[in-house]
């Protein structure tokens, strides 16, 4: 109803959802009888927007179809995002939006900046990254951090309490057979920190012995016990392997600007003990070969809850850990971030939390948000030439090194200072791989490819970054100062009298519904599509719409204000998405 007006006073719109409730409310006046109907509302060549919610109700109420769109449009209530509507076709709702409420819309964008589409502030946990200690963290590793950050942000954004969680594989029974090498190379652990440069070669090492010697391989397993039971050298030693391999990871996390809090496995031991009791006392654990496995329901694959020596596994850890999330630390709401091959897993771990009577799920919303596998440009998984598995850190490096070829090619007439160089050469250079990693759906494999990701034309993180500067140095050559665009906007400078002036208001101001849709799947690359989609067309209206007016030679004559303030809003919107996206960006490049 037109209460709408007090309810976007300030804040932007979900324009589409909006709409979808108007005309939803429209239908069940129009239509009492109808349940639950599915309102769609799409993008319309006729008009801005279109319902096509009379052609599936005719059908189910038996009626004309062109009959009941007029009905549903009497029905419509006087509201302030449409100005007119009209039955179309067979009975086709076009919707015009209102041109004040659009000009309100992009001056509140320029006031108050971009607000968040209303969201319940809940608790949300997103467990993402969490690679294993002292095994080498790989691109797998990279697409969990990539895209779990983005999502946190943007939850974040929407007013979420967002615990970022990394979930280290830090208590495997790798450690027994690393505790027990460790003692063999570096005795002196315990007061000298070991100077291990390289964990993976370590790992290797201790591997192999761990493969070839039994003697050590006992040892190895005693060790395992022992630390699991807190034994101080054992601990000791495992500390200090875990703290190397942390300053890896930290390095990685401080390149890429992610903020995490470690949370590995063996936060959970202790928890693990006792949910192990409680499921073994409900009867809910069955032997199997001497392990211990619960079944939940609707899976066939079974959980190891206990193995045959005791020990716990990753099953059990996420158990115990699922547990602590809902109970302790109160989540609404647990993303999980991994790879698609984890599937069963996580179903099955599910089914026996439910089963065990401490997971809801109407209660708690959990998502699993699974990714494909990263490629190399041989279509085959990413490996280095040798066949090893890429170092993250390797990666970044030539990325950076990449990035740094690039903009000296392209900026062969922009003179940045040394400074603006570096800026510029790390932004593109992370930027372009967090970008080329979200704008794919996520759900399937990706090619990973630094040509194709470091392209100034296209999709991708080089291009935008470098749209968003031009823009920006259109504000600044037009020498308008923040304060005047302020004032303006204050005024209702904004007009929208051109056609791609409208048009670049009304797209950019379709942010609100990518989130909100984002919130429901937690599928990212339509905001990549939407930020792309804005670069497109505020070029259309960049090449159409004169914003700074020159004389012939070059002196300013004119400044249109009113398209002045479509660039900063247009300019706002991008840096909102890049910083949903992780992105750093440029005054220049
Ligand atoms: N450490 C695991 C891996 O490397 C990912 C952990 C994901 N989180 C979880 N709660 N299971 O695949």
């Amino acid at each position: 109803g037109s209460s709408n007006t007090d309810d976007f006073g300030s804040h932007m719109c979900n324009i589409m959802g909006q709409l979808e409730k108007i005309f939803t409310k429209a239908v069940l006046s129009a239509y009492p009888e109808a349940v639950s109907p599915m309102i769609q509302i799409q993008l319309s060549k006729h008009a801005d927007y279109q319902c096509n919610a009379a052609m599936s109700l005719a059908k189910s109420l038996k009626k004309n179809p062109r009959e009941v769109g007029q009905q549903v449009l009497k029905n419509v209530a006087p509201n302030p995002l449409i100005s007119n509507l009209e039955l179309s076709g067979p009975g086709f709702i076009n919707i015009v939006l209102s041109k004040d409420f659009i000009r309100q819309q992009v001056t509140n964008l320029i006031l108050t900046g971009v607000t968040p589409p209303p969201a319940t502030p809940v608790q949300v946990v997103v467990d993402f990254s969490s690679p294993n200690i002292a095994k080498e963290m790989h691109v797998g590793h990279l697409r969990s951090t990539i895209i779990g950050d983005s999502i946190a942000r943007l939850l974040e954004f929407l007013g979420h309490k967002v615990l970022r969680l990394n979930h280290l594989g830090d208590w495997g029974t790798q450690f027994g057979m690393l505790i027990a090498h460790l003692q063999d190379t570096f005795p002196n652990f315990a007061t000298e920190p070991p100077p291990i440069a390289d964990l993976q070669k370590f790992y290797k090492e201790s591997k192999k012995r761990f493969d070839e010697d039994e003697e050590f391989k006992k040892r190895a397993y005693e060790a395992v016990v022992k630390l699991q039971a807190y034994e101080p050298l054992h601990k000791k030693g495992w500390e200090e392997i875990c703290e190397i391999s942390r300053k890896e990871f930290m390095k990685v996390y401080e390149r890429l600007q992610i903020r995490i809090i470690d949370r590995g496995e063996s936060f959970y031991q202790e928890r693990m003990v006792k949910l192990v009791k409680e499921l073994n006392d409900a009867g809910l654990l069955e032997e199997d070969d001497g392990r211990k496995v619960m079944f939940g329901e609707g899976t066939d694959v079974p959980l190891t809850v206990v193995k045959s020596d005791g020990g716990f596994t990753y099953d059990t850890s996420d158990m115990a850990c699922l547990k602590h999330r809902i109970d302790e630390e109160k989540a609404d709401w647990i993303v999980y971030v991994t790879d698609a091959g984890q599937s069963q897993h996580f179903k099955s771990f599910l089914a026996c939390a439910k089963k065990a009577g401490f997971y809801n799920d109407v209660k708690t919303r959990v998502d699993h948000v699974t990714f494909g596998v990263v490629l190399g440009e041989d279509k085959k998984k990413f490996k280095t030439r040798s066949g090893d598995t890429v170092r993250l850190i390797d990666l970044l490096n030539e990325g950076l090194q990449r990035s740094e070829e690039k903009l000296k090619e392209k900026d062969r007439h922009t003179v940045l200072s040394p400074e603006e160089f570096e800026k510029a050469r790390d932004a593109v250079a992370y930027g372009c791989i967090k970008y080329a990693d979200l704008c794919h759906d996520r759900s399937r494999d990706y090619i990973f490819s630094f040509d194709r990701m470091l392209d100034f034309r296209g999709n991708t993180a080089a291009y935008l970054l470098y749209a968003l500067t031009r823009i920006r140095s259109i504000i600044r050559t037009a020498g308008v100062k923040p304060e005047e665009i302020e004032a303006e906007a204050k005024k209702g400078a904004i007009a929208l009298e051109h056609e791609k002036e409208w048009k670049l208001a009304r797209t950019i101001l379709k942010l609100p519904d990518v989130l909100v849709q984002i919130t429901q799947d937690l599928y990212l690359h339509p905001l990549c599509e939407f930020l792309y989609e804005v670069s497109t067309v505020f070029t259309e209206f960049y090449d159409n719409c004169y914003c700074v007016e020159k004389d012939q030679s070059g002196n300013i004559v004119k400044i249109n204000m009113n398209r002045i303030l479509l660039c900063e809003a247009t300019a706002q919107i991008m840096e909102k998405c890049f910083s949903i996206l992780g992105i750093t960006t440029v005054g220049k490049m």
